[in-house]
């Protein structure tokens, strides 16, 4: 399928889960590594942001990592600039829910802020050049609200956010479009579910459970664990972000996820087991640890992917199982206790303690 040819990329949050993995895609899968000359990385290297997750694929002579932030409008310029960059995948962000529930600020200046910046500095830079330029804004199905048992959110759901993380990168679509329409500047927008996989922060739901089981810590579950979300590979994401940015036509949308919808207490209910299992300790040992603990203000019910555009407009299909990958997800954790020491910076820890409690891990307790 013929589509577009980017040669000077950037790729923004690139040290965080997601970037690293597109990162990788782009440098190591050879469909997509023919065409880049350049891949550049920009990032601020915020408590979400560590070199270590790029680590290996940094010796690519074609990559130049850049620590700063997207909000500094000079350093975007420059780096379009001297970089000759023609093309973006723009993920770096603000992440995480909970945090976003303990304050707003940083979501909004990053989320919306700072995509302001990159689009207006490319839109300026590009003009006139959108058959040759290309700009992917990385988001989330949180925009769309929360889903009842049934359904799934389609390109033309309307956006109805919960939290002001959802909130903040509903405003960065919108803008992204609003780009599109107002200026012609070649954006595409992809919302994608919950991803899963190595090198995601043990802040959000699978890693903190598989790395807290590991060391017998509890297992925090919000609420009565009810709440379902849908899982995707990060790197069936990775692919399908090329996919978007190679394929995509400007001004649209895409979904992107993998069908397999889970209630947060049944996979993590899994994912005690399978810790067992790997580090063979008796069944039922992790399960355990689990404990309910006050639900999570504003707590979207469900949220599902319709992906039949992406299937089908892209020729997108995610390639891994849940039942296989989790597994190998798990593994990938316990094996690396290095990453998981260099990632938890002192914002990382001061934000658990604060969310969760500065409580004693069960197997502490326990001990005279
Ligand atoms: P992450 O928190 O792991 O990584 C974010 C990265 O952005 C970090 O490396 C951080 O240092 C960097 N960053 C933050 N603020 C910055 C700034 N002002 N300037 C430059 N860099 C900055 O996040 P992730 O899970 O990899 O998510 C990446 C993107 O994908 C986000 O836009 C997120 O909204 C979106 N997304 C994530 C998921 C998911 O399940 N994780 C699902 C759908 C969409
Ligand atoms: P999370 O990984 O934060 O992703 P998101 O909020 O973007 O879906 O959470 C996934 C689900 O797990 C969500 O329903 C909230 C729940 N959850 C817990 O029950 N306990 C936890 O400690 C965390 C972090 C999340």
């Amino acid at each position: 399928m013929a589509g577009f040819e980017p040669r000077r990329l950037l790729v923004t949050g690139a040290a965080g889960f997601i970037g690293s993995s597109v990162v990788r895609h782009v440098l190591e899968r050879a469909e997509a590594s023919s065409t880049v000359e350049r891949l550049v990385v920009l990032d601020a290297l915020t408590y979400a942001g560590h070199r270590v997750n790029l680590s290996g694929v940094d010796r690519d002579a074609r990559l130049s990592f850049i620590e700063g932030d997207i909000c500094d409008r000079r350093l975007v310029e420059t780096i379009i600039a001297d970089h000759e960059v023609d093309a973006v995948l723009h993920l770096a962000a603000e992440s995480h829910v909970d945090r976003s529930i303990e304050s707003a600020d940083a979501f909004v200046r990053t989320n919306v802020n700072g995509t302001f910046t990159l689009l207006d500095v490319v839109r300026r830079a590009w003009e006139g050049r959108a058959a040759s330029t290309r700009f992917v804004h990385v988001s989330t199905d949180e925009v769309y609200g929360a889903l009842g048992p049934t359904g799934a959110f389609t390109e033309t759901t309307p956006y109805a956010p919960s939290s002001p993380y959802a909130a903040s990168k509903a405003s960065s679509d919108l803008l992204a479009l609003a780009y599109f329409k107002t200026y012609g500047l070649s954006a595409i927008v992809t919302n994608s579910c919950n991803n899963y996989g190595p090198r995601q922060l043990p802040e959000k739901l699978l890693p903190l459970m598989i790395t807290n089981a590991a060391e017998g810590k509890r297992l925090p579950v919000y609420g009565e664990g009810k709440q379902v979300r849908e899982w995707l590979h990060v790197d069936d994401h990775a692919a399908g972000l090329w996919l978007a940015l190679t394929r995509g036509a400007p001004g649209h949308s895409y979904n992107f996820g993998s069908g397999e919808e889970m209630a947060n207490l049944a996979l993590v209910e899994l994912v005690a087991d399978l810790v067992d299992d790997e580090l063979k300790r008796e069944r039922g040992t992790s399960r355990r640890l689990l404990e309910f603990v006050p639900d999570r203000k504003g707590h979207d019910f469900r949220y599902a992917i319709d992906a039949s555009k992406a299937r089908a407009a892209l020729g997108w299909e995610p390639e891994r199982k849940l039942a296989l990958a989790l597994a190998d997800t798990v593994r990938w954790y316990l094996a690396n206790a290095e990453w998981r020491k260099t990632v938890a910076s002192d914002e990382h820890r001061r934000f658990q303690a604060v969310h969760y409690g500065a409580r004693p891990a069960r197997s502490e307790e326990q001990t005279p």
